[in-house]
């Protein structure tokens, strides 16, 4: 991590153990970046508030339901949804429900923030009225092992046709992919209801063009990003916070360009 810190301004690393990223955290004197582990996956959320944000226009008061694993996805979305004020259900099957910690954590955000966080084993209770539902794989990486087991403890975690009903008319869903059609997800609302993010802000493309359009989408995804992973303590921000923070990251960041304008 030392040495590291010498050669580079930033480390985003793709991992299993939470545990050695907050070392290397502790150890660096640059920025560390959780590009997903075995307990959390931040960058994933952020891009996913993103594209919410993208295609509702608010973040704040709607409403998650997230539908399987308890797993890094999950853990995540507790902390980022909750955070940002948006209320969140939650529906696991036994033995597959996130950590203590993250629940507790989830609770004492959903209080702080005024929203709710439900949990539930059933996915029908967790979609009603949902503005966005986010699903993701049975068995994550690593735990390939345990496809076939899992294939039966998730029977009913599909996110399908019939679920989407209970959920707002306008509802969007969301899968950090690759999803495996007809597993979690069917064909059908893959392609009737799934969402990606298309661009950056509109505000940071204006006077931009190609390659800055890159860098400023990859600034955005730094910047929140840092936030997010330095934020371990969960200072008590609110969107337009997050977005000031993320301009101020620009300033400091000139090099990437976030400023330069393009003719
Ligand atoms: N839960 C999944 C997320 C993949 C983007 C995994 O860890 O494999």
């Amino acid at each position: 991590a030392r040495v590291l810190s010498r050669y580079l301004d930033g480390i985003m690393i793709r991992t299993f153990s939470q545990k050695g990223i907050e070392t290397l955290a502790e150890c660096s004197s640059i920025p560390i970046i959780n590009g997903l582990t075995d307990e959390e996956h931040p960058c994933q959320v952020l891009a996913d508030l993103m594209t919410i944000r993208e295609k509702k226009l608010i973040l704040e008061g709607l409403k998650v339901a997230y539908i399987g694993d308890g797993n890094n996805m999950c853990n995540s979305l507790i902390v980022g949804c909750l955070t940002i004020g948006m209320h969140l259900s939650i529906a696991n099957p036994i033995g597959y429900k996130p950590p203590q910690y993250y629940t507790d954590k989830g609770l004492e955000l959903a209080k702080e923030n005024n929203v709710s966080f439900i949990m539930t084993e059933n996915p029908e209770d967790a979609v009603v009225d949902a503005d966005v539902i986010i699903t993701d794989v049975w068995a994550s990486m690593g735990q390939e092992d345990e496809a076939k087991k899992r294939q039966i403890a998730f029977k009913g975690y599909q996110v399908n046709s019939d679920l989407m009903k209970l959920a707002k008319a306008d509802a969007i869903v969301l899968h950090c992919l690759p999803a495996h059609r007809e597993e979690e997800i069917t064909e059908d609302v893959i392609e009737n209801h799934l969402m990606t993010h298309d661009l950056p802000p509109l505000d940071l493309m204006i006077r931009t063009s190609g390659e800055q359009r890159i860098s400023n989408y990859l600034l955005w995804q730094l910047a929140y990003a840092e936030l997010y992973f330095t934020s371990v303590a969960w200072p008590d921000f609110k969107e337009n916070q997050l977005y000031e923070a993320i301009y101020d990251y620009q300033k400091r960041n000139r090099r990437f360009g976030g400023l330069t304008e393009t003719k």
